[in-house]
């Protein structure tokens, strides 16, 4: 036996394989294939918009839209959402969205997956945000936004009407255009739940208007920033700055991808709630990443507590009170949050979304922030 194993280690001749599934050879992401990267035309600091330096985890606000992946990467995620099976499994609705797709990416989309877990990925959405980031979970891997499918005629109409009027605009955070009745309110002005997002247009937009992302500068003036186009994203520091994404007409579709994103050090802030995935989420799975990497924070915290505070003691030093009250303080105050974030299943409202009652501020149609 051993032999037989010898002669085989050493033998040049390639074990025969089992044959190469077509689908896995299709599905495969591979960095150098499917990552398009162009750098932004510019990037929006925080300052720019009248922050200040302690708002948010980074100083970066928003990044003009960029080049991430190669039309082929897109139209094999395209593919994976197109699987009845993850149609069927993971399709939520809600007051301010008619269709989007939760929570699939990791049993159904190994492609989507890979893609957005890749370190190549992570480091250019890490280095435009201006901080280390990660995916927020598994369960935010590539929330897909879908529009109903149009026919080319009623695009056109769309359009058409739009021009007409070219009045007031309408936000939906990119997320339906389904809908003819542009006095329906679908989302105003709004923060997200994570710290960063990064959303990857999926459709072609060569005929779109609009699709812009309203933003508030910390003065209550609204400024425009350019929606992508196929292949292309945007990154945007969306807990911390209060935005809108305008109405996009003229397409036959409309489909983003959204991942969201979190500060990969554990003893960055983590302001992360979950008041607006709640309701169209599978608790189980989002509880779970959430609890999970909220532990995972306090158990580094502690550990760096705790060896802080042995090395004061092996140096001689006197009990830092203060600053182990304000330790104690701080991570009491940190699994509040999580706590207050973890509300019953029997509480949360399927589907239903609560708006925060922020002040409208008219968007004029004026030139974009480029
Ligand atoms: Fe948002």
């Amino acid at each position: 036996m051993t032999d037989s194993l010898d002669q085989a280690l050493a033998s040049n001749t390639p074990t025969p394989k089992a044959p190469i599934d077509p689908v896995e050879a299709i599905m495969a992401f591979d960095p150098k294939k499917h990552i398009a990267f162009e750098e932004p035309s510019g990037i929006l600091m925080m300052k720019d918009i009248g922050f200040a330096d302690n708002v948010g985890v980074s100083p970066v606000a928003v990044t003009q839209p960029f080049q991430l992946f190669s039309l082929e990467a897109i139209t094999i995620m395209r593919s994976e959402i197109a699987n009845p099976e993850v149609r069927a499994r993971y399709q939520y609705a809600s007051n301010i969205a008619n269709a989007q797709l939760r929570g699939y990416a990791r049993e159904y989309a190994p492609f989507t997956y890979a893609a957005w877990n890749h370190p190549e990925t992570i480091a250019i959405v890490s280095k435009l945000a201006g901080i280390d980031l990660i995916p927020w979970s598994d369960y935010e891997i590539a929330h897909v936004n879908l529009s109903a499918v149009k026919t080319d005629e009623q695009a056109k109409a769309e359009l058409t009407s739009f021009q007409a009027r070219n009045s007031s605009i309408h936000s939906d955070e990119g997320i339906d255009v389904s809908s003819t009745d542009d006095d329906k309110p679908i989302v105003g002005w709004h923060t997200d739940s994570y710290p960063f997002v990064c959303v990857l247009m999926m459709s072609d937009c060569t005929n779109m208007v609009g699709g812009e992302t309203a933003l508030r500068t910390a003065t209550g003036e609204v400024i425009r920033v350019r929606g992508p186009t196929e292949g292309c994203a945007v990154i945007l520091q969306g807990r911390y700055i209060t935005h809108q994404a305008l109405r996009a007409l003229g397409a036959k579709e409309r489909i983003t991808a959204v991942t969201s994103w979190r500060p990969r050090s554990p003893f960055v802030k983590d302001d992360s709630v979950l008041r607006t995935v709640r309701p169209v989420s599978d608790l189980t799975e989002l509880y779970s990443d959430f609890a999970e990497y909220r532990l995972e924070i306090m158990e580094q915290r502690m550990r760096r507590a705790r060896a802080e505070l042995r090395a004061r003691r092996e140096a001689g030093l006197a009990f830092d009170t203060p600053g182990h009250k304000l330790f104690l303080q701080e991570s009491a105050a940190f699994l509040t949050h999580t706590d207050h974030e973890l509300v019953e299943e029997e509480n949360v409202q399927r589907g239903f979304i609560e708006t925060i009652d922020l002040p409208d501020v008219p968007v004029d149609q004026g030139a974009h922030q480029d």
